[in-house]
């Protein structure tokens, strides 16, 4: 699996209202290893989702009750002083798209951080990505470049803070998706 820094890189971006990356603290930060929302009953899985100060994102995730449904629920953080996310199990990235219509721009750099970590990428297992329709060819491109990058499959795009079917879309679709992957792996003995 690639590392996410192999795309195209970002110039530094003059945009205001895309998501800001202050200076990185001087002292290193404990990491962050907890999820924001643990995964009732049995775990299934995890999801890893990014979201600015808009907030689309946080609201579409948590309209997906995803927890419920056994499936653990991890932020990556806005702003570097508040420590890096280290995830150590499988899970499904969520993340909106900021190129501003430029596909080379269109991931967000705390998601781009938090891919460059080789053992958070090793648990990637897909990616669901959301934008503006009125970007056109960049609607979600977030969630093209990081399927390219990783070889892991794009599995579903929603607009903003998605519909009501997006969020059942996704939440059936994503237990579906890690119940399937645990059946698969103990048949094939690696649980
Ligand atoms: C500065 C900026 C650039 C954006 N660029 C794109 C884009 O290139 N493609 C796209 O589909 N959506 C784009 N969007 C729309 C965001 O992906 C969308 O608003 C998303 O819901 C933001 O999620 P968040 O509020 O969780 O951060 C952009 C939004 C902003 C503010």
């Amino acid at each position: 699996m690639n590392a996410i820094d192999a795309a195209p890189r970002q110039p530094a971006s003059p945009t205001p209202a895309a998501p800001s990356t202050p200076a990185e603290p001087t002292t290193p930060l404990a990491p962050i290893t907890r999820p924001e929302a643990p995964a009732e009953g049995t775990r299934i899985g995890a999801v890893v989702y990014f979201s600015s100060a808009s907030g689309n994102t946080a609201r579409f995730i948590a309209g997906c009750a995803l927890p419920a449904e056994g499936i653990a629920v991890y932020r990556i953080p806005l702003r570097p002083a508040e420590g890096a996310l280290e995830v150590r199990e499988p899970y499904v990235i969520v993340v909106p798209t900021y190129g501003g219509g430029d596909v080379a721009k269109a991931l967000p750099p705390q998601v781009r951080r938090f891919l460059n970590d080789r053992a958070n990428r090793r648990f990637l297992r897909g990616v669901i990505a959301s934008g503006n329709t009125n970007f056109g060819d960049a609607y979600c491109a977030a969630g093209d470049i990081i399927a390219r990058r990783c070889h892991v499959p794009f599995l579903y795009g929603f607009e903003l803070t998605g519909t009501p079917e997006d969020r059942r879309a996704v939440r059936v679709g994503l237990r579906d998706f890690f119940r399937s992957a645990q059946t698969e792996s103990k048949r094939q003995g690696t649980t």
